[in-house]
């Protein structure tokens, strides 16, 4: 049977919908909502990643404030910028993108954004309230996953889920946000030194793909009837194409499809739940900047 396609770019698009109706009250009440954008140097992926997150703020009616900084802009330039948009009441939300050029600190960017502002949910403190099970922001990547499941009537409760790759923007809040209870999830979390990786992967109900490696999973570490989530956007060279290259994720799509229920296309299908999650977090954000009893 034909898996079913779990499509970022259609939810994401009705998500958007309910968006845009609560920015407009936060706006009607006094409080329009406010992303700033900071992206240093030029990084291809990064800078498309940025366009398509001031877009998507754009089409829901979150203001931006973009800062594009040179890739030579100092530790302390960049921390002067953090410091004056933390302090600016206007602005809601922080997110800096990442990685940085060489020679920056992030873990010191992580830790100066003012956590309730840290829409990405990087910042130690939110980190920590996602760990106990009181999340403030549900951090993007991990967000939009869980929804693109949920909202496509795909139960975690009780089911195998297993990660591949553990870092601290998908694998590892990932893998808190699943066991919470609520959500129910039986976790295991791969990493490069996991031995037996493939005896791991076939006992997954649901799995997910988060190795930054391209076409990495192929159709015999799947289960016969699997969930297949992609995290990957990768550019890989294509002579064929106009731009050189084209995306594809960390699964081998042609293999691993047929094997599946359900699974994520690459490009559409995590990547705009991402975006998405960014814009639901802002708007929490500004709403909690109006309400003196939010944490
Ligand atoms: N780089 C890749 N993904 C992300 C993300 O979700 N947030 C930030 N700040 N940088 C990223």
């Amino acid at each position: 049977m034909e898996p079913r396609i779990l499509s970022g770019k259609v939810l994401s698009g009705e998500i958007e919908q309910e968006l845009r109706r609560d920015a407009a009250a936060l706006t009607a009440g006094g409080t329009p909502p406010c992303l700033a954008v900071i992206l240093l140097g030029d990084n291809p992926a990064s800078h498309t990643y940025v366009r398509n997150k001031i877009k998507a703020a754009e089409r829901v009616g979150i203001a931006s404030r973009d800062r594009f900084m040179p890739a030579t802009t100092s530790q302390a330039e960049l921390e002067a910028e953090i410091s004056a948009l933390n302090a600016d009441p206007a602005v809601h939300g922080i997110l800096c993108q990442m990685p940085l050029p060489e020679g920056l600190n992030a873990e010191r960017v992580t830790r100066l954004i003012d956590p309730a502002k840290d829409v990405d949910c990087f910042h130690p403190f939110n980190v920590g309230l996602l760990a106990m099970g009181i999340p403030r922001f549900y951090p993007c990547t991990p967000a939009g996953v869980l929804e693109l499941m949920s909202r496509n009537g795909i139960e975690v409760s009780g089911q195998h889920v297993v990660i591949l790759g553990r870092s601290n923007i998908t694998g590892r809040p990932l893998s808190l946000l699943l066991s919470h209870k609520g959500t129910d999830a039986t976790v295991t979390v791969c990493h490069s030194r996991t031995r037996e990786l493939a005896t791991l992967t076939r006992q997954a109900d649901i799995l997910v793909a988060a190795t930054g490696i391209p076409q990495w999973v192929t159709g015999e570490m799947v289960k016969e009837g699997a969930v297949v989530i992609d995290v990957g956007i990768n550019r890989i060279d294509d002579a064929s194409r106009k731009q050189g290259y084209r995306l594809v994720g960390d699964v081998d799509y042609a293999t691993v499809a047929p094997k599946t229920t359900a699974i994520t296309p690459v490009p559409g299908g995590v990547g705009p739940m991402t975006i998405t999650m960014l814009l639901r977090n802002t708007i929490q954000a500004a709403r909690m900047a109006g309400d003196s009893s939010a944490i």
